[in-house]
Formats: C-alpha cells, sequence, structure tokens
C-alpha cells in the first residue's frame, strides 16, 4: 500500500542518515499518504525514532531526497513529554499561543482539550507533578489542540501502565474515528513494541532491521501473510 494516486504527505527515496559511524537510515524508499495510519515496529535500534525525527523535520538526511506537502500541519510526541514548569492548562495554552491564538482564546481551547482528555480536574496542577500516564494524556491534548493534519507518535505508550495504556489507545483510536470522516483525514505514524496495539490502530505495517524497511504491508497482510524470514522472527517473539 504505497499511498495510490494521492498526492503523499510525504515521499523519501533512498534517504541514508548517519550518528557518526551509526547508519541510522540506509537506502529508505517510502511514500505515505494523507489519511494513513502507519505503525514502524522493528527491534530496538533499529531506526524507528529516527525515521519519525526525520519525518517530523527535527535530523535531517544526508543522502536521498525528501518531499513533504508543507501544507499539512505536523504534531509529534515523544516518548517522555517535555512539560514546561507550569500548569497544564498553561503547558497546552502556551503551545497555541505560540501558533498565533490570542492567549485569552488559548486558555479557552486549551480547557476544551484538557476535557477531552479527561484532565479537566487538574488543569491548575504543575504539569511536572503529573504522573506519566497524565503526563502523556497532556501531550497528547497539547498536540491536539493544534489540530495537526499529521501526528507523529513515538512509542506513545512505552512508559504507562496497562491501564493508563489503554486510555491512551483509546483517544488515539477515537482522535482517527473523529478526524476519518473529516474532509482532511488525521495521518498518524507511530512505533510501537506492543503489537496488539499495531494491531489495533494501523491500517498498514512498516518493518525496519537496522535503518531499513524490510516489509512494508496493509495490517492485515503483516500478522496473517508470508513475512521476510527476519519480520517473521521479530512477530513470532515478540507475540510470545
Ligand atoms: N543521537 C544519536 N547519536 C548517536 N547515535 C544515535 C543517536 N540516536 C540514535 N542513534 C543510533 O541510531 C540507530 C537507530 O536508533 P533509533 O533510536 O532510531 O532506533 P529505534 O528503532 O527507535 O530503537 P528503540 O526501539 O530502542 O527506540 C541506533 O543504532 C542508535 O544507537
Ligand atoms: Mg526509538
Amino acid at each position: 500500500m504505497s499511498g495510490g494516486a494521492t498526492r503523499p504527505w510525504v515521499e523519501l527515496r533512498q534517504v541514508t542518515l548517519r550518528y557518526g559511524h551509526v547508519q541510522a537510515l540506509a537506502g529508505v524508499t517510502l511514500r505515505i499518504a494523507p489519511g494513513e495510519r502507519v505503525a514502524l515496529v522493528g527491534a530496538n535500534g533499529s531506526g524507528k525514532s529516527t525515521l519519525l525525527r526525520l519525518l517530523h523535520g527535527l535530523v535531517g538526511a544526508h543522502a536521498g531526497g525528501l518531499q513533504c506537502d508543507a501544507a499539512l500541519r505536523q504534531a509529534m510526541l515523544f516518548q517522555r513529554p517535555h512539560m514546561l514548569r507550569t500548569s497544564a492548562q498553561n503547558n497546552v495554552a502556551l503551545a497555541l499561543w505560540l501558533h498565533g491564538t490570542r492567549w485569552r482564546d488559548a486558555r479557552l481551547q486549551a480547557l476544551a482539550a484538557l476535557q477531552r482528555v479527561e484532565l479537566q480536574g487538574v488543569a491548575a496542577r504543575n504539569a511536572r507533578t503529573l504522573s506519566a500516564g497524565q503526563q502523556q494524556r497532556l501531550a497528547l491534548a497539547r498536540a491536539w489542540a493544534l489540530r495537526p493534519d499529521v501526528l507523529l507518535l513515538d512509542e506513545p505508550t512505552a512508559s504507562l501502565d496497562p491501564h493508563a495504556k489503554r486510555e491512551v489507545e483509546a483517544l488515539l483510536a477515537d482522535f482517527a474515528a473523529a478526524a476519518a470522516g473529516a474532509a482532511q483525514p488525521v495521518t498518524m505514524v507511530f512505533s510501537s513494541h506492543n503489537l496488539g496495539q499495531v494491531k489495533r490502530l494501523a491500517r498498514r505495517v512498516i518493518y525496519m532491521e537496522h535503518g531499513r524497511l524490510v516489509a512494508d504491508l496493509p495490517v492485515h497482510d503483516f500478522f496473517n501473510g508470508p513475512l521476510p524470514e527476519a519480520a517473521r522472527l521479530f512477530v513470532k517473539g515478540e507475540l510470545v
């Protein structure tokens, strides 16, 4: 599934990225269309975070081509969210204000975003004193308040307990569903070690190994069809 004839959100051709001597991405060719929900899976160090950072423009490619539709608004969620030392509400409001919303409106929209993730009760609390699960929900509210067309998520539930994990996952599913009927459905690219989550949230799965894309398949084919040997062993190992 390569996005067909629709104008892609992003297109990478033979992209290489190195950190010193480490080849983090090697010959990555990839096209993602608006509205796709893509999971990146693979062992530690296979290049998932690097690919997400590249897609968000936080690191640059050393070779190859990258074209991105700059008209689409992007937001990225990191595994451990960075919170400013101020209230939960201000953390969201400041993000909106930085994007040009007037402060008074930003505060109101921030409160609505907190309600969406059921954090209105802690709106006045210093964000850094919230639990990991609450901070991840806050980060999601902050990203979502910006009304992104593209949401990039690096292991969004990795550091959470099972309950918080389910909550955040349900929110992501909600956001995807709410946006599915919109004129411009949200595009999601997320990395995960949780194959159950991949099944539930993704439509397309990319398996990475040593910076290469080894498999790129619709989710059903990834879990049911034949896979390259390395990907097959990975799935088997992760499902044990
Ligand atoms: N800032 C950095 N400096 C040097 N090497 C880095 C840096 N970031 C990543 N790397 C290396 O690049 C490779 C890809 O790392 P990356 O973080 O993208 O993998 P990952 O698939 O996200 O792994 P994980 O599942 O552990 O999160 C690894 O070999 C890693 O050690
Ligand atoms: Mg990573």
